[in-house]
């Protein structure tokens, strides 16, 4: 790992006003002092605020926490230290959207102390970047020898101006599956993070959280005007968090972009978590895959034993061959265990055994046949969130798979935590989800986790956290009302700022014609092959059936683009409109496009200034065919090919709910 690296003492870094007895206001900047966060404490309460420019982020916002049998602590301080640092390193990811990475803030810590008898103490760590703020509390280890129990904490984010709030709620039943609404920040209730905000001020905001480690989860609940509050996913006894000795918050975060695009390319959640942890990480590789998974959701088979059951041997061999005839090293298997009934996610004990297989089903067989094939089976755990079923059988689970030569293993948790009366995102669901991330990396297993919890940026740290749900994903279009034509150009400014997704895009026919009656995917084929880039995961599934692609010139396309990227850029966007990104391939010098709108017809020229000056490359186009949109032909794509330079431009038709994908090859 290349790592350039130079910490110093940043002169000039805190200013100070002086008042009469004690500082009590410092300010520290980001490196080229564009966001600023200014600290106070006035009569011993301490607040802080954010600038960018010289526009006012948030106005003076609250600090502090309330506990079971102990004072709150948010008043009464007084300030026993200051700290500050400049911190600039370059680290490479193991996988990503961006090899190199960049982490430069300047850095505040202030240490709070209690002026009556308990003196008891806070340290407030702040972090200024360039593209945005951070901070989190750090109580430190002071000789408490009783349980500590959060009951609130007390931070909040006054908002100078209201602005368009892209949100989900926050406590629903389908945890993240919801669609977007867009409202003014002074009409939320509380919902759920990363939250988008178009300010009125010009700005593009993130509110969101990194490294999310036994903590409750925070959503942000609405109180007056436009301020959001945390509001932490409690126990089921309504204690937010539970501790001994000291604690540590996640970093509570709010990237700062002039345009709602640059939120795409800022990494600052990612900065926030600690360095990789897995010494040998060559087990850990990104990749496609196709699926018998599809095939289930539009009712073509069944999860379960049965006439129709989609997990049999014979049906695997039978991906297995198409998978290496096209060239892609995956497959994932759903239902190839035990437990599987047509009401299994209804029953909320429902018992998976997670080491026997489905009759109609030999695990060895199909493994053995796989490796002789030059493809890797996916493993696959429906938890049906009964969690005490699944870490009674995780050892043998995940042995068994070592034994077979599986890799990497989708988890998947149907229903709600609240089955053990607990909620997904409270402190026993983040300590779950990282306890299995770990586990998994033990095997030596790569972890893909559906109806996760949201995505605080685990994969620096361990990068076997290769991706999640935690979205409606495509599946939706299989056996509901789906979801609609802005989707997906609303997801890169949300759901996708917290990590990758697991969308499974891919499908050519958009118009299902073995799925049920009346159910489609809002989409034309060319928007579902541009999603491959549009939108960021180290595996990304080629969902559609295998008959679907079978001649179809279009899946040249599925076929060449990668996951894993040297570079990402945004060339525009708007939130729920449309956007156009490329990327450059790691292992080569050919860059992908991705351009997708929502309901609209557009016209984009695009600059190719982002291909190597001087370099020809041989584009190869895959767009709307004449006249097509979601309603009409929406399956045909034109494929064309152009030599082009990075001095040319392109220009880009796009149909209702339409896209474009290219692939850029160098050819000189
Ligand atoms: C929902 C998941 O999102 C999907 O991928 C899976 O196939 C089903 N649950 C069955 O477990």
């Amino acid at each position: 790992m290349k790592t350039k690296f130079f910490i110093a003492s940043a002169v000039a870094l805190v200013t100070i006003a002086c008042q009469k007895e004690q500082p009590t206001q410092f300010e520290v900047a980001s490196p080229e002092g564009v966001n600023k966060i200014s600290f106070s404490l006035e009569n011993g309460a301490p607040s802080y605020s954010v600038t960018h420019g010289e526009k006012t982020v948030l106005n003076p916002s609250k600090l502090g926490f309330v506990f079971k049998n102990a004072d709150s602590l948010n008043t009464n301080f007084e300030i026993a230290g200051i700290k500050e640092r400049t911190f600039d390193d370059t680290w490479e990811q193991v996988w990503g959207e961006k090899k190199e990475i960049r982490n430069n803030y300047n850095e505040l810590v202030v240490e709070l102390q209690e002026k009556d008898e308990a003196k008891r103490k806070l340290n407030i760590e702040f972090r200024a970047f360039d593209d945005g703020v951070a901070f989190r509390y750090v109580f430190p280890e002071q000789g408490i020898k009783d349980s500590i129990f959060i009951m609130d904490e007390l931070t909040t984010f006054n908002l100078k101006d209201d602005g368009k709030a892209w949100w989900i709620p926050a406590y629903g039943e389908q945890r993240y599956e919801y669609l977007f609404n867009n409202d003014p920040v002074s009409t939320l209730d509380t919902v759920h993070t990363p939250l988008t905000i178009e300010s009125k001020s010009g700005l593009s905001l993130s509110f969101h959280e990194a490294n999310l480690v036994d903590f409750a989860s925070t959503t942000l609940a609405h109180t007056e005007g436009t301020t959001l509050k945390t509001d932490l996913v409690p126990w089921a006894d309504g204690v937010k968090v539970r501790t001994t000795e000291s604690f540590k918050t996640p970093w509570r975060t709010i990237q700062i972009g002039e345009k709602p695009t640059d939120l795409i390319t800022s990494y600052l959640i990612l900065n926030l978590n600690e360095p990789n942890k897995i010494e040998d990480t060559s087990w850990i590789k990104p990749f496609k895959y196709l699926g018998i998974w599809w095939a289930m959701h539009i009712g073509k088979y069944t999860f379960w034993e049965g006439e129709k059951q989609g997990a049999t041997t014979k049906h695997a061999k039978e991906y297995i061959d198409f998978a290496e005839k096209v060239d892609i090293d995956h497959l994932l298997i759903e239902g190839w265990n035990k437990g599987w009934t047509p009401d299994w996610y209804k029953n909320a004990m429902h018992q998976f055994s997670f080491t026997k297989e489905a009759d109609n089903f030999d695990l060895e067989e199909v493994t053995d046949y796989a490796k002789r094939h030059n493809v890797r089976i996916i493993g696959y755990h429906e938890t049906g969130s009964n969690i005490d079923n699944y870490l009674k059988q995780i050892d043998s689970a995940f042995a068994l798979y070592n034994k077979v030569g599986i890799h990497d293993v989708k988890i998947g948790h149907v229903g709600s935590l609240l089955k053990m009366k607990e909620w997904h995102h409270g402190q026993f669901g983040v300590n779950y989800f990282r306890y299995v991330l770990k586990k998994a990396a033990e095997y030596h297993l790569t972890v893909l986790f559906h109806e996760p919890i949201k995505d605080t940026g685990e994969r620096r740290t361990y990068p076997n956290m290769m991706a999640r749900e935690g979205a409606r994903g495509q599946e939706y279009n299989a056996w509901s009302d789906g979801n609609p034509p802005n989707y997906t150009t609303i997801l890169p400014f949300t759901r996708f700022l917290s990590g990758p997704m697991d969308f499974t895009a891919g499908i050519l026919d958009v118009e299902v014609k073995q799925g049920y009656p009346g159910r489609r995917v809002h989409s034309t084929a060319a928007k579902q092959l541009a999603l491959l880039v549009t939108v960021f995961s180290p595996i990304q599934m080629l969902a559609d059936l295998p008959e679907n692609y079978e001649g179809q010139p279009a899946f040249e396309f599925l076929h060449d683009v990668p996951t894993n990227w040297e570079d990402t850029k945004v060339l525009n966007g708007e939130v729920g409109e449309y956007i156009t990104t490329v990327r450059k391939d790691i292992a080569s010098d050919d860059w992908y496009l991705g351009s997708m709108t929502n309901e609209k017809a557009r016209d984009f020229e695009i600059s190719l200034s982002f291909l190597e000056e001087g370099a020809t490359y041989e584009a190869k186009i895959y767009a709307d065919a004449e006249g097509t949109d979601e309603t009409h032909n929406p399956s045909s794509v034109a494929i064309s090919t152009k030599e082009v330079k990075a001095s040319d431009s392109l220009n880009l038709h796009l149909g209702a709910s339409g896209g474009v994908a290219i692939r850029f090859k160098k050819i000189d």
